[in-house]
């Protein structure tokens, strides 16, 4: 393991980045192929029914969300231990108002496993976008594409030619969804939040923002290595049950406190001509918006936040592919 310590995060010993084994099955396989054998045929023919036909089929949001449910459901994921920030467990649906994301809002959820797009889909049936370490602006993507991307290499910069927007825009055109954003870029283990691209700056001040943290247990089913499609599904279909811990964090906003004397204002723009616009570069305010984000995802996940970057995990992929 030492080879990739320049993998760990130097203030707090976090490796983010490596694949999370899961128990040793022991006497147990045989139970374990038979149960990947029959969730198999059932998980496949839903997930491929739904995404090769029904998903072009006007069959409503509900409709939709019923199937994703069934998606869910085959593997085993049926227990969700949900918790909002703010709101004491059990407690009636009346006390959830504006505390659960509601259309014309953004998501800012952790990424950590194709599972989070599918849970995310199966309440919210949101607009899935892509956000990369170097723009504000972010790419849209389908579900099935946001599940493929937690599988995904790292990338850096958004594909040449790729349709790029940004999360203000998309609000104005799609006024009735959520929008889901990752603002971590790549996924990780799920035992550290990765430093967030600015694309949740885009979002207009008024818009509620909700942290969203998932956590898996057991987390084998956190894909941190591209590429391994088979020990996915296999971690995902050959146990009994795979549990979501969902903490829903008090919503953010796109701005600086009131609290904000002019003096700050006035140093935010004239700072903005000193870094000549260019799209990396973060203001104080802004940086504080991005922190609060990121702060709300640690202490749900009750992670820390890492400096590993898009740029670390790449690095750390080429040596871990090297290493096998
Ligand atoms: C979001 O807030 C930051 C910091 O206050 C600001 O610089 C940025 O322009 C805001 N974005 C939008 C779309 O208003």
């Amino acid at each position: 393991m030492e080879k990739y310590s320049q993998f760990r995060d130097r203030g707090s010993g976090i490796a983010p980045f490596f694949p999370i084994p899961s128990q040793p099955a022991g006497i147990y396989l045989p139970v374990h192929v038979f149960l990947f054998l029959f969730k198999l045929p059932l998980f496949f023919t839903i997930a491929t029914a739904y995404f090769v036909f029904l998903q072009w089929f006007p069959l409503g949001s509900l409709g939709k969300k019923a199937i994703l449910w069934m998606i869910l459901g085959a593997p085993g994921i049926w227990w969700i231990d949900l918790q909002i920030d703010g709101v004491k467990k059990g407690s009636l649906a009346k006390k959830h108002d504006g505390r659960v994301p509601e259309p014309g809002s953004v998501i800012a959820s952790s990424f950590t496993s194709p599972i989070d797009s599918l849970y995310l889909a199966a309440i919210f049936d949101p607009i899935f976008t892509v956000s990369y370490p170097h723009t504000r602006q972010v790419q849209v993507i389908s579900l099935f594409g946001a599940i493929l991307r937690a599988l995904s290499k790292p990338t850096e910069y958004p594909p040449k030619g790729g349709k790029m927007t940004d999360i203000k825009t998309l609000l104005a055109e799609h006024p009735t969804s959520i929008i889901v954003v990752f603002p971590e870029c790549t996924t990780t283990n799920g035992r550290g939040i990765l430093p967030f691209s600015p694309s949740l700056l885009t979002t207009p001040p008024g818009t509620k923002i909700f942290p969203i943290s998932l956590r898996y247990t057991p987390p084998d089913v956190t894909t941190p290595v591209p590429g391994r499609y088979l020990t996915f599904i296999w971690n995902l279909l050959s146990q009994s049950t795979h549990t979501i811990r969902v903490r829903i964090a008090e919503v953010v906003y796109n701005t600086s406190k009131p609290s904000d004397s002019n003096e700050d204002s006035t140093w935010a723009s004239s700072s903005r001509d000193l870094m000549n616009g260019d799209d990396q570069d973060v203001n104080e305010q802004e940086q504080r918006v991005i922190e609060k984000v990121g702060e709300a995802l640690a202490r749900l996940g009750r992670v820390k936040r890492v400096g590993l970057t898009v740029k670390d995990k790449a690095a750390f992929v080429k040596a871990w592919s090297k290493g096998r």
